[in-house]
Protein backbone atom coordinates (compact mmCIF):
# COMPACT_ATOMS: atom_id res chain seq x y z
CA UNK A 1 0.00 0.00 0.00
CA UNK A 2 0.78 3.62 -0.23
CA UNK A 3 2.40 5.17 2.65
CA UNK A 4 0.44 8.09 3.93
CA UNK A 5 -2.16 9.13 6.94
CA UNK A 6 -3.98 5.84 8.96
CA UNK A 7 -7.58 6.58 8.04
CA UNK A 8 -8.81 3.65 10.01
CA UNK A 9 -7.72 4.49 13.54
CA UNK A 10 -10.63 5.94 15.90
CA UNK A 11 -8.98 9.38 16.34
CA UNK A 12 -9.81 9.99 12.17
CA UNK A 13 -13.44 9.27 12.83
CA UNK A 14 -13.62 11.27 16.44
CA UNK A 15 -14.06 14.50 15.14
CA UNK A 16 -17.13 14.44 12.78
CA UNK A 17 -19.28 12.22 14.85
CA UNK A 18 -22.58 13.38 14.72
CA UNK A 19 -22.94 15.42 12.19
CA UNK A 20 -25.47 13.60 9.33
CA UNK A 21 -25.76 14.94 6.07
CA UNK A 22 -28.79 15.91 5.50
CA UNK A 23 -31.35 14.26 2.45
CA UNK A 24 -31.30 17.96 0.39
CA UNK A 25 -27.84 17.63 0.03
CA UNK A 26 -27.34 14.03 -0.35
CA UNK A 27 -30.76 14.58 -3.30
CA UNK A 28 -28.18 17.66 -4.68
CA UNK A 29 -24.74 15.31 -4.68
CA UNK A 30 -26.75 12.62 -6.53
CA UNK A 31 -27.39 14.90 -9.65
CA UNK A 32 -23.58 15.97 -8.94
CA UNK A 33 -22.68 12.54 -10.37
CA UNK A 34 -25.25 11.75 -12.41
CA UNK A 35 -23.93 14.56 -14.04
CA UNK A 36 -20.12 13.71 -13.99
CA UNK A 37 -21.27 10.14 -15.09
CA UNK A 38 -23.50 11.55 -18.43
CA UNK A 39 -20.53 14.34 -18.95
CA UNK A 40 -17.36 12.17 -18.70
CA UNK A 41 -19.22 8.90 -20.60
CA UNK A 42 -17.73 6.81 -17.64
CA UNK A 43 -20.41 3.72 -16.07
CA UNK A 44 -20.34 4.89 -12.56
CA UNK A 45 -19.69 8.02 -10.50
CA UNK A 46 -19.44 8.39 -6.85
CA UNK A 47 -18.86 10.04 -3.29
CA UNK A 48 -17.62 7.89 -0.80
CA UNK A 49 -17.19 8.36 2.48
CA UNK A 50 -15.01 6.62 5.73
CA UNK A 51 -16.60 5.26 8.09
CA UNK A 52 -13.49 3.21 9.66
CA UNK A 53 -13.57 0.40 9.78
CA UNK A 54 -15.00 0.59 6.71
CA UNK A 55 -15.27 3.00 3.54
CA UNK A 56 -19.04 3.55 2.32
CA UNK A 57 -20.84 4.06 -1.02
CA UNK A 58 -22.17 6.93 -0.05
CA UNK A 59 -24.15 8.09 -3.23
CA UNK A 60 -24.06 6.60 -6.62
CA UNK A 61 -24.41 7.53 -10.16
CA UNK A 62 -27.72 6.39 -11.43
CA UNK A 63 -25.70 5.64 -14.78
CA UNK A 64 -25.93 2.45 -17.12
CA UNK A 65 -23.43 -0.62 -16.20
CA UNK A 66 -23.07 0.79 -12.82
CA UNK A 67 -21.86 -1.78 -10.69
CA UNK A 68 -21.68 -0.09 -6.99
CA UNK A 69 -25.32 -0.01 -5.32
CA UNK A 70 -25.47 2.59 -2.66
CA UNK A 71 -24.37 2.49 0.92
CA UNK A 72 -22.53 -0.18 -0.03
CA UNK A 73 -19.50 -0.97 2.29
CA UNK A 74 -16.32 -2.60 1.90
CA UNK A 75 -13.85 -3.10 4.38
CA UNK A 76 -10.93 -0.58 4.53
CA UNK A 77 -7.33 -1.94 3.85
CA UNK A 78 -7.96 -3.98 0.90
CA UNK A 79 -6.63 -1.58 -1.64
CA UNK A 80 -9.47 0.35 -3.25
CA UNK A 81 -8.78 2.94 -4.93
CA UNK A 82 -10.57 5.65 -3.13
CA UNK A 83 -8.80 4.47 0.12
CA UNK A 84 -5.37 5.29 -1.64
CA UNK A 85 -6.95 8.87 -2.18
CA UNK A 86 -8.24 8.96 1.20
CA UNK A 87 -4.75 7.57 2.96
CA UNK A 88 -2.50 10.08 0.57
CA UNK A 89 -4.89 12.83 0.60
CA UNK A 90 -3.70 13.32 -3.38
CA UNK A 91 -5.93 12.81 -6.80
CA UNK A 92 -5.17 9.43 -8.37
CA UNK A 93 -5.42 8.78 -12.22
CA UNK A 94 -4.71 5.14 -12.80
CA UNK A 95 -5.56 5.18 -16.63
CA UNK A 96 -5.22 1.38 -16.70
CA UNK A 97 -5.40 -0.64 -13.74
CA UNK A 98 -4.55 -4.11 -15.49
CA UNK A 99 -1.79 -2.26 -17.42
CA UNK A 100 -0.29 -1.34 -14.18
CA UNK A 101 1.58 -3.59 -11.67
CA UNK A 102 0.46 -1.19 -8.63
CA UNK A 103 -2.88 -1.81 -9.45
CA UNK A 104 -3.74 -4.85 -11.34
CA UNK A 105 -4.69 -6.75 -8.76
CA UNK A 106 -6.93 -4.41 -6.73
CA UNK A 107 -11.07 -5.35 -5.79
CA UNK A 108 -12.44 -3.04 -8.01
CA UNK A 109 -11.25 -4.73 -11.04
CA UNK A 110 -13.48 -7.71 -10.14
CA UNK A 111 -16.15 -4.98 -11.16
CA UNK A 112 -14.87 -4.39 -14.35
CA UNK A 113 -13.85 -0.94 -13.57
CA UNK A 114 -9.95 -0.64 -14.56
CA UNK A 115 -9.58 3.00 -14.94
CA UNK A 116 -9.97 5.69 -11.80
CA UNK A 117 -10.05 9.30 -11.25
CA UNK A 118 -10.80 10.48 -7.85
CA UNK A 119 -9.85 13.12 -5.64
CA UNK A 120 -10.04 13.22 -1.46
CA UNK A 121 -12.95 15.08 -0.36
CA UNK A 122 -11.96 17.09 3.22
CA UNK A 123 -13.85 18.40 6.32
CA UNK A 124 -12.91 22.13 6.90
CA UNK A 125 -10.49 21.24 8.86
CA UNK A 126 -8.64 18.98 6.74
CA UNK A 127 -10.41 15.46 8.49
CA UNK A 128 -11.05 13.44 5.57
CA UNK A 129 -14.63 12.80 4.11
CA UNK A 130 -14.40 10.14 1.37
CA UNK A 131 -13.58 10.75 -2.36
CA UNK A 132 -15.70 11.64 -4.80
CA UNK A 133 -14.50 10.12 -8.34
CA UNK A 134 -15.32 7.96 -11.85
CA UNK A 135 -14.95 4.89 -13.26
CA UNK A 136 -14.13 3.14 -16.31
CA UNK A 137 -14.27 -0.29 -17.74
CA UNK A 138 -11.72 0.43 -20.36
CA UNK A 139 -8.88 2.26 -20.45
CA UNK A 140 -9.56 6.18 -20.16
CA UNK A 141 -6.86 8.67 -19.82
CA UNK A 142 -9.52 11.52 -18.45
CA UNK A 143 -8.75 14.67 -19.71
CA UNK A 144 -7.09 17.70 -18.42
CA UNK A 145 -11.10 18.80 -18.47
CA UNK A 146 -12.78 16.24 -17.33
CA UNK A 147 -10.35 16.57 -14.20
CA UNK A 148 -10.89 20.16 -13.50
CA UNK A 149 -14.45 19.30 -13.85
CA UNK A 150 -14.04 16.76 -10.72
CA UNK A 151 -11.84 18.77 -9.26
CA UNK A 152 -15.20 21.46 -9.29
CA UNK A 153 -17.45 19.47 -8.10
CA UNK A 154 -15.19 18.20 -5.25
CA UNK A 155 -15.22 22.16 -4.42
CA UNK A 156 -18.40 22.21 -4.20
CA UNK A 157 -18.86 19.22 -1.97
CA UNK A 158 -16.03 20.71 0.61
CA UNK A 159 -18.51 24.08 0.34
CA UNK A 160 -21.57 22.16 1.57
CA UNK A 161 -19.02 20.08 4.42
CA UNK A 162 -18.39 23.38 5.28
CA UNK A 163 -21.96 24.86 5.96
CA UNK A 164 -22.76 21.59 7.98
CA UNK A 165 -19.66 21.82 9.91
CA UNK A 166 -20.02 25.64 10.89
CA UNK A 167 -24.03 24.82 11.54
CA UNK A 168 -23.07 21.79 13.79
CA UNK A 169 -20.59 23.64 15.43
CA UNK A 170 -23.10 26.45 16.26
CA UNK A 171 -25.75 23.96 17.41
CA UNK A 172 -23.27 22.18 20.10
CA UNK A 173 -21.87 25.15 21.55
CA UNK A 174 -25.68 26.89 22.07
CA UNK A 175 -26.31 22.81 23.21
CA UNK A 176 -23.60 23.14 25.64
CA UNK A 177 -24.67 26.93 26.82
CA UNK A 178 -29.03 25.54 27.70
CA UNK A 179 -27.20 22.37 29.64
CA UNK A 180 -25.16 24.29 31.71
CA UNK A 181 -28.36 26.61 32.21
CA UNK A 182 -30.31 23.61 32.60
CA UNK A 183 -27.78 22.44 35.13
CA UNK A 184 -26.87 25.56 36.96
CA UNK A 185 -30.12 27.60 37.05
CA UNK A 186 -31.48 28.45 40.29
CA UNK A 187 -34.99 27.20 39.63
CA UNK A 188 -35.86 23.82 39.13
CA UNK A 189 -36.93 22.61 35.70
CA UNK A 190 -38.87 19.41 34.76
CA UNK A 191 -39.54 18.45 31.31
CA UNK A 192 -42.64 16.20 31.34
CA UNK A 193 -44.24 14.33 28.24
CA UNK A 194 -47.47 14.55 26.93
CA UNK A 195 -48.26 11.36 29.30
CA UNK A 196 -47.76 13.48 32.41
CA UNK A 197 -44.74 11.81 32.84
CA UNK A 198 -41.28 13.41 33.43
CA UNK A 199 -38.23 13.26 31.08
CA UNK A 200 -35.72 15.74 32.09
CA UNK A 201 -35.00 16.96 35.92
CA UNK A 202 -32.31 19.73 36.46
CA UNK A 203 -29.85 19.45 39.99
CA UNK A 204 -32.24 22.30 41.40
CA UNK A 205 -35.34 19.98 41.42
CA UNK A 206 -33.41 18.04 43.49
CA UNK A 207 -32.00 20.27 45.90
CA UNK A 208 -35.15 21.67 46.25
CA UNK A 209 -37.56 18.41 46.51
CA UNK A 210 -34.61 15.92 47.39
CA UNK A 211 -35.11 13.55 44.64
CA UNK A 212 -32.85 13.00 42.27
CA UNK A 213 -33.66 13.26 38.77
CA UNK A 214 -33.09 9.11 38.55
CA UNK A 215 -35.94 8.84 40.93
CA UNK A 216 -38.37 11.44 39.12
CA UNK A 217 -37.45 9.73 35.55
CA UNK A 218 -40.87 8.16 34.09
CA UNK A 219 -43.02 9.39 37.40
CA UNK A 220 -45.86 11.48 37.43
CA UNK A 221 -45.30 14.71 39.05
CA UNK A 222 -48.46 14.69 40.96
CA UNK A 223 -46.42 13.24 44.24
CA UNK A 224 -45.29 16.31 45.06
CA UNK A 225 -48.93 18.15 45.71
CA UNK A 226 -50.19 18.33 48.83
CA UNK A 227 -53.77 17.05 48.61
CA UNK A 228 -55.37 19.90 50.28
CA UNK A 229 -54.12 22.13 47.92
CA UNK A 230 -55.71 20.12 44.96
CA UNK A 231 -58.74 21.61 44.28
CA UNK A 232 -57.13 25.41 44.41
CA UNK A 233 -54.28 23.94 41.82
CA UNK A 234 -57.21 22.30 39.58
CA UNK A 235 -59.03 25.87 39.30
CA UNK A 236 -55.55 27.40 38.44
CA UNK A 237 -55.11 24.92 35.65
CA UNK A 238 -58.72 25.10 34.40
CA UNK A 239 -58.02 29.11 34.55
CA UNK A 240 -54.89 28.29 32.38
CA UNK A 241 -56.74 26.73 29.81
CA UNK A 242 -58.82 30.06 28.84
CA UNK A 243 -55.03 31.69 28.67
CA UNK A 244 -53.85 28.86 26.58
CA UNK A 245 -50.54 30.16 27.59
CA UNK A 246 -48.04 30.28 30.43
CA UNK A 247 -49.51 29.18 33.90
CA UNK A 248 -48.08 30.12 36.86
CA UNK A 249 -49.22 30.36 40.31
CA UNK A 250 -47.98 29.65 44.06
CA UNK A 251 -48.51 27.14 46.10
CA UNK A 252 -47.19 24.34 48.50
CA UNK A 253 -45.25 20.83 47.38
CA UNK A 254 -44.10 17.92 49.29
CA UNK A 255 -40.34 17.09 49.43
CA UNK A 256 -39.31 13.72 49.29
CA UNK A 257 -38.85 13.88 52.94
CA UNK A 258 -42.28 14.84 53.55
CA UNK A 259 -41.68 18.46 54.85
CA UNK A 260 -43.32 21.22 52.37
CA UNK A 261 -42.18 23.89 50.69
CA UNK A 262 -43.69 26.88 49.65
CA UNK A 263 -42.89 27.24 45.53
CA UNK A 264 -43.91 29.42 43.04
CA UNK A 265 -45.23 26.96 39.73
CA UNK A 266 -45.07 27.83 36.41
CA UNK A 267 -46.26 25.64 33.11
CA UNK A 268 -45.06 26.31 30.16
CA UNK A 269 -45.74 24.39 27.18
CA UNK A 270 -43.84 23.47 24.53
CA UNK A 271 -43.68 25.36 21.01
CA UNK A 272 -41.52 23.00 18.94
CA UNK A 273 -43.30 21.42 16.39
CA UNK A 274 -42.63 17.52 17.18
CA UNK A 275 -44.16 17.89 20.62
CA UNK A 276 -46.30 20.47 20.18
CA UNK A 277 -49.18 18.03 19.54
CA UNK A 278 -48.31 16.01 22.57
CA UNK A 279 -48.67 18.97 24.64
CA UNK A 280 -45.70 18.36 26.35
CA UNK A 281 -44.30 21.50 28.91
CA UNK A 282 -41.75 22.40 31.20
CA UNK A 283 -42.65 22.79 34.74
CA UNK A 284 -40.89 25.51 36.66
CA UNK A 285 -40.30 25.92 40.53
CA UNK A 286 -38.98 28.09 42.44
CA UNK A 287 -38.75 27.71 46.32
CA UNK A 288 -40.14 30.80 47.74
CA UNK A 289 -39.36 29.84 51.18
CA UNK A 290 -37.67 32.98 51.87
CA UNK A 291 -39.68 35.26 50.74
CA UNK A 292 -42.68 33.49 52.01
CA UNK A 293 -40.66 34.57 55.31
CA UNK A 294 -40.17 37.92 54.66
CA UNK A 295 -43.86 38.49 53.98
CA UNK A 296 -44.73 36.88 57.30
CA UNK A 297 -42.35 38.96 58.90
CA UNK A 298 -43.57 41.87 57.60
CA UNK A 299 -47.45 41.13 57.79
CA UNK A 300 -46.33 40.77 61.78
CA UNK A 301 -44.50 44.16 61.82
CA UNK A 302 -47.58 45.71 60.20
CA UNK A 303 -49.91 43.80 62.51
CA UNK A 304 -47.99 45.14 65.47
CA UNK A 305 -47.60 48.96 64.20
CA UNK A 306 -51.76 48.58 63.58
CA UNK A 307 -52.02 47.16 66.87
CA UNK A 308 -49.95 50.64 68.48
CA UNK A 309 -51.87 52.84 66.34
CA UNK A 310 -55.30 51.05 67.53
CA UNK A 311 -54.53 51.70 70.91
CA UNK A 312 -53.51 55.12 70.31
CA UNK A 313 -56.86 55.67 68.81
CA UNK A 314 -58.70 54.58 71.57
CA UNK A 315 -56.15 56.82 74.22
CA UNK A 316 -57.64 59.70 71.92
CA UNK A 317 -60.94 58.38 72.39
CA UNK A 318 -60.45 58.18 76.08
CA UNK A 319 -62.52 61.26 77.50
CA UNK A 320 -65.25 60.46 75.27
CA UNK A 321 -65.36 56.86 76.02
CA UNK A 322 -65.07 57.72 79.75
CA UNK A 323 -68.25 60.46 79.40
CA UNK A 324 -70.55 57.50 77.28
CA UNK A 325 -69.39 55.14 80.40
CA UNK A 326 -70.93 57.87 83.34
CA UNK A 327 -74.60 57.75 81.63
CA UNK A 328 -74.67 53.60 82.47
CA UNK A 329 -72.71 54.39 85.25
CA UNK A 330 -75.00 57.00 86.95
CA UNK A 331 -78.02 55.10 85.65
CA UNK A 332 -76.70 52.07 88.02
CA UNK A 333 -76.61 53.98 91.10
CA UNK A 334 -79.50 56.40 90.73
CA UNK A 335 -81.62 52.70 90.04
CA UNK A 336 -79.78 50.67 93.14
CA UNK A 337 -80.16 53.61 95.03
CA UNK A 338 -84.12 53.94 94.06
CA UNK A 339 -83.92 49.84 95.06
CA UNK A 340 -82.99 50.45 98.20
CA UNK A 341 -85.52 53.18 99.43
CA UNK A 342 -88.32 50.99 97.82
CA UNK A 343 -87.21 47.67 99.96
CA UNK A 344 -87.42 50.23 102.82
CA UNK A 345 -90.62 50.82 102.22
CA UNK A 346 -91.44 47.08 101.57
CA UNK A 347 -92.73 47.37 98.03
CA UNK A 348 -91.12 44.12 96.25
CA UNK A 349 -92.70 45.04 92.94
CA UNK A 350 -90.84 48.49 92.74
CA UNK A 351 -87.37 47.39 94.01
CA UNK A 352 -87.38 44.17 91.52
CA UNK A 353 -88.33 46.62 88.60
CA UNK A 354 -85.19 49.17 89.85
CA UNK A 355 -83.01 46.41 89.76
CA UNK A 356 -83.78 44.73 86.48
CA UNK A 357 -83.17 48.89 85.00
CA UNK A 358 -79.80 48.90 86.95
CA UNK A 359 -79.22 45.21 85.53
CA UNK A 360 -79.85 46.66 81.67
CA UNK A 361 -77.63 49.85 82.15
CA UNK A 362 -74.56 46.89 83.33
CA UNK A 363 -74.96 45.47 80.20
CA UNK A 364 -75.10 48.78 78.16
CA UNK A 365 -71.69 49.75 80.53
CA UNK A 366 -70.49 46.34 79.70
CA UNK A 367 -71.11 46.65 75.91
CA UNK A 368 -68.99 49.28 75.46
CA UNK A 369 -66.22 48.18 77.42
CA UNK A 370 -66.87 44.77 75.09
CA UNK A 371 -66.18 47.09 71.77
CA UNK A 372 -62.94 48.68 73.76
CA UNK A 373 -61.71 45.41 74.15
CA UNK A 374 -62.10 43.91 70.78
CA UNK A 375 -60.42 46.74 68.99
CA UNK A 376 -57.16 47.04 71.48
CA UNK A 377 -57.17 43.60 71.02
CA UNK A 378 -54.01 41.98 69.89
CA UNK A 379 -54.91 38.95 67.98
CA UNK A 380 -53.27 37.59 64.46
CA UNK A 381 -55.81 38.56 61.62
CA UNK A 382 -58.38 36.33 61.60
CA UNK A 383 -60.04 36.31 58.22
CA UNK A 384 -64.16 35.85 58.40
CA UNK A 385 -67.01 36.86 56.20
CA UNK A 386 -68.35 39.92 57.09
CA UNK A 387 -71.21 42.43 56.89
CA UNK A 388 -69.72 45.54 56.23
CA UNK A 389 -72.59 48.04 57.21
CA UNK A 390 -72.09 45.83 60.78
CA UNK A 391 -68.57 47.31 60.85
CA UNK A 392 -69.93 50.90 60.54
CA UNK A 393 -72.27 50.55 62.80
CA UNK A 394 -69.67 49.32 65.48
CA UNK A 395 -67.23 52.34 64.38
CA UNK A 396 -70.19 54.30 64.99
CA UNK A 397 -70.64 52.94 68.36
CA UNK A 398 -67.27 53.87 69.25
CA UNK A 399 -66.49 57.17 67.69
CA UNK A 400 -70.31 58.31 68.51
CA UNK A 401 -69.43 60.27 71.55
CA UNK A 402 -66.17 62.14 70.43
CA UNK A 403 -68.08 63.63 66.97
CA UNK A 404 -70.91 64.88 69.64
CA UNK A 405 -68.16 66.46 71.89
CA UNK A 406 -67.12 68.37 68.82
CA UNK A 407 -70.48 68.98 67.28
CA UNK A 408 -70.49 66.58 64.87
CA UNK A 409 -73.33 64.43 63.77
CA UNK A 410 -72.46 61.45 62.14
CA UNK A 411 -74.67 60.33 59.47
CA UNK A 412 -75.01 57.33 57.61
CA UNK A 413 -76.56 55.66 54.70
CA UNK A 414 -76.42 51.77 54.30
CA UNK A 415 -76.56 50.03 51.29
CA UNK A 416 -78.65 47.27 50.51
CA UNK A 417 -77.89 43.92 49.13
CA UNK A 418 -74.49 44.30 49.79
CA UNK A 419 -71.95 41.52 49.12
CA UNK A 420 -70.20 39.93 52.20
CA UNK A 421 -66.83 40.45 51.86
CA UNK A 422 -63.62 38.11 53.12
CA UNK A 423 -61.26 39.91 55.55
CA UNK A 424 -60.08 41.09 59.24
CA UNK A 425 -63.10 42.66 61.12
CA UNK A 426 -61.44 44.29 63.33
CA UNK A 427 -58.70 45.93 60.43
CA UNK A 428 -61.88 46.74 58.53
CA UNK A 429 -63.01 48.43 61.58
CA UNK A 430 -59.62 50.07 62.05
CA UNK A 431 -59.76 51.61 58.67
CA UNK A 432 -63.44 53.41 59.12
CA UNK A 433 -62.09 54.77 62.44
CA UNK A 434 -59.04 56.27 61.20
CA UNK A 435 -61.03 57.91 57.95
CA UNK A 436 -63.55 59.15 60.89
CA UNK A 437 -61.18 59.99 63.48
CA UNK A 438 -59.33 62.36 60.60
CA UNK A 439 -62.89 63.60 59.80
CA UNK A 440 -63.84 64.61 63.34
CA UNK A 441 -60.31 66.82 63.90
CA UNK A 442 -60.46 68.00 59.52
CA UNK A 443 -63.85 69.91 60.81
CA UNK A 444 -63.08 70.66 64.09
CA UNK A 445 -59.93 72.61 63.10
CA UNK A 446 -61.36 74.09 60.25
CA UNK A 447 -64.46 75.52 62.52
CA UNK A 448 -66.73 75.49 60.48
CA UNK A 449 -70.71 75.66 61.16
CA UNK A 450 -71.95 72.94 59.36
CA UNK A 451 -69.93 69.88 61.03
CA UNK A 452 -72.02 66.60 59.20
CA UNK A 453 -69.98 63.42 58.61
CA UNK A 454 -71.79 61.12 56.27
CA UNK A 455 -70.09 57.28 56.35
CA UNK A 456 -72.01 55.78 53.58
CA UNK A 457 -72.03 51.97 51.55
CA UNK A 458 -72.86 51.40 48.26
CA UNK A 459 -72.14 47.78 46.07
CA UNK A 460 -69.21 49.29 43.67
CA UNK A 461 -68.71 48.50 39.67
CA UNK A 462 -66.88 45.70 40.06
CA UNK A 463 -70.07 44.23 42.35
CA UNK A 464 -67.85 44.60 46.22
CA UNK A 465 -68.53 47.31 48.42
CA UNK A 466 -67.32 50.55 48.18
CA UNK A 467 -67.46 52.66 51.84
CA UNK A 468 -67.01 56.26 51.80
CA UNK A 469 -66.22 58.85 54.63
CA UNK A 470 -67.46 62.59 53.60
CA UNK A 471 -66.75 65.64 55.88
CA UNK A 472 -67.39 69.23 55.41
CA UNK A 473 -64.06 69.93 56.57
CA UNK A 474 -60.86 72.31 55.07
CA UNK A 475 -60.45 69.98 52.16
CA UNK A 476 -57.37 69.31 50.83
CA UNK A 477 -54.82 70.82 48.82
CA UNK A 478 -54.43 69.39 44.65
CA UNK A 479 -50.68 68.98 45.56
CA UNK A 480 -50.82 67.21 49.11
CA UNK A 481 -53.16 64.72 47.98
CA UNK A 482 -50.15 62.12 46.96
CA UNK A 483 -48.49 63.19 50.21
CA UNK A 484 -51.40 62.13 52.88
CA UNK A 485 -51.23 58.15 51.93
CA UNK A 486 -47.19 58.33 52.65
CA UNK A 487 -46.17 57.15 56.41
CA UNK A 488 -45.22 59.73 58.94
CA UNK A 489 -46.86 62.25 56.86
CA UNK A 490 -49.07 64.78 59.53
CA UNK A 491 -49.98 68.32 59.72
CA UNK A 492 -51.25 67.57 63.03
CA UNK A 493 -49.32 68.50 66.22
CA UNK A 494 -50.10 65.36 67.89
CA UNK A 495 -50.14 63.49 64.45
CA UNK A 496 -48.40 60.16 64.08
CA UNK A 497 -49.05 60.61 60.24
CA UNK A 498 -49.61 56.91 60.59
CA UNK A 499 -53.55 56.29 60.00
CA UNK A 500 -53.90 57.06 56.22
CA UNK A 501 -50.85 54.64 55.26
CA UNK A 502 -51.83 51.93 57.74
CA UNK A 503 -55.99 52.42 55.71
CA UNK A 504 -54.42 52.06 52.68
CA UNK A 505 -51.78 48.81 53.89
CA UNK A 506 -55.18 47.34 55.21
CA UNK A 507 -57.40 47.65 52.37
CA UNK A 508 -54.70 46.64 49.62
CA UNK A 509 -53.99 43.75 51.99
CA UNK A 510 -57.45 42.68 51.44
CA UNK A 511 -57.27 43.06 47.63
CA UNK A 512 -59.07 46.70 47.65
CA UNK A 513 -58.04 50.44 46.66
CA UNK A 514 -58.11 53.61 49.10
CA UNK A 515 -58.29 57.05 47.66
CA UNK A 516 -59.28 60.52 48.41
CA UNK A 517 -61.93 63.54 46.33
CA UNK A 518 -62.19 66.80 47.21
CA UNK A 519 -65.97 67.42 47.65
CA UNK A 520 -67.94 70.10 44.83
CA UNK A 521 -68.76 72.29 47.69
CA UNK A 522 -66.28 71.76 50.55
CA UNK A 523 -64.86 68.90 52.38
CA UNK A 524 -63.13 65.92 51.43
CA UNK A 525 -64.74 62.09 50.52
CA UNK A 526 -62.37 59.22 51.46
CA UNK A 527 -63.61 55.86 49.60
CA UNK A 528 -62.79 52.16 49.86
CA UNK A 529 -63.45 48.98 47.71
CA UNK A 530 -63.07 45.74 49.04
CA UNK A 531 -63.84 42.93 46.71
CA UNK A 532 -66.63 40.46 47.35
CA UNK A 533 -65.95 37.57 49.80
CA UNK A 534 -68.98 35.28 49.44
CA UNK A 535 -72.86 35.66 47.85
CA UNK A 536 -74.64 38.23 48.85
CA UNK A 537 -75.90 38.91 52.12
N1 LIG B 1 -60.57 64.36 56.15
C1 LIG B 1 -59.47 65.08 55.98
N2 LIG B 1 -59.54 66.38 55.61
C2 LIG B 1 -58.41 67.12 55.44
N3 LIG B 1 -57.16 66.62 55.60
C3 LIG B 1 -57.02 65.36 55.97
C4 LIG B 1 -58.15 64.51 56.18
N4 LIG B 1 -57.70 63.28 56.51
C5 LIG B 1 -56.37 63.37 56.53
N5 LIG B 1 -55.94 64.60 56.20
C6 LIG B 1 -54.54 65.05 56.09
O1 LIG B 1 -53.73 63.91 55.93
C7 LIG B 1 -52.72 63.86 56.93
C8 LIG B 1 -52.39 62.44 57.23
O2 LIG B 1 -53.45 61.76 57.87
P1 LIG B 1 -53.12 60.51 58.75
O3 LIG B 1 -54.40 60.00 59.29
O4 LIG B 1 -52.29 59.60 57.96
O5 LIG B 1 -52.23 61.08 59.88
P2 LIG B 1 -52.65 62.01 61.08
O6 LIG B 1 -54.13 62.03 61.21
O7 LIG B 1 -51.97 63.33 60.87
O8 LIG B 1 -51.99 61.27 62.30
P3 LIG B 1 -52.45 59.86 62.93
O9 LIG B 1 -51.31 58.95 62.65
O10 LIG B 1 -52.64 60.13 64.34
O11 LIG B 1 -53.69 59.45 62.22
C9 LIG B 1 -53.31 64.61 58.08
O12 LIG B 1 -52.31 65.14 58.94
C10 LIG B 1 -54.08 65.72 57.35
O13 LIG B 1 -53.20 66.74 56.99
MG1 LIG C 1 -55.30 60.28 61.27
Amino acid sequence: MKQGVDISSPTGMKMRDGIEVPSEIIQKWQEIVNLLAEIMHVPSALIMKVEPPNIRVFVSSESKGNPYEPDEIACLNTGLYCETVMKTRQPLLVPDALADDDWKSNPDIKLGMISYLGFPVTWPDGEIFGTICALDNKRNEYSELYRKLLLQYRDVLQADLKSLATVHAELTTQKARLEELFARVPEAIVLVDGGGQVVRANPEFTKIFGYAESEVLGRSLNDLIVPEELKEEAREITRGRHTRGNLSFETVRIRKDGTRVPVSVMRVPMRSEEVACRTAEYVIYRDISDRKRAEERLRKTQAELAHVARVATLGELTASIAHELNQPLGAIVNNASASLRWLAAHNLDEARRSVELAIEDVHRAGEIIRRIRSFAVKAPPQKESIDMNETIREVVALARNEAQNHGISIQTQFGKGLPRVFGDRIQLQQVILNLVMNAIEAMTEAGGSSRELLIASRKDESSGVCISVRDCGPGLEPETLNQIFSPFYSTKPQGMGMGLAICRSITEAHGGRLWVNANEDRGATFQFTLPPGEEVA
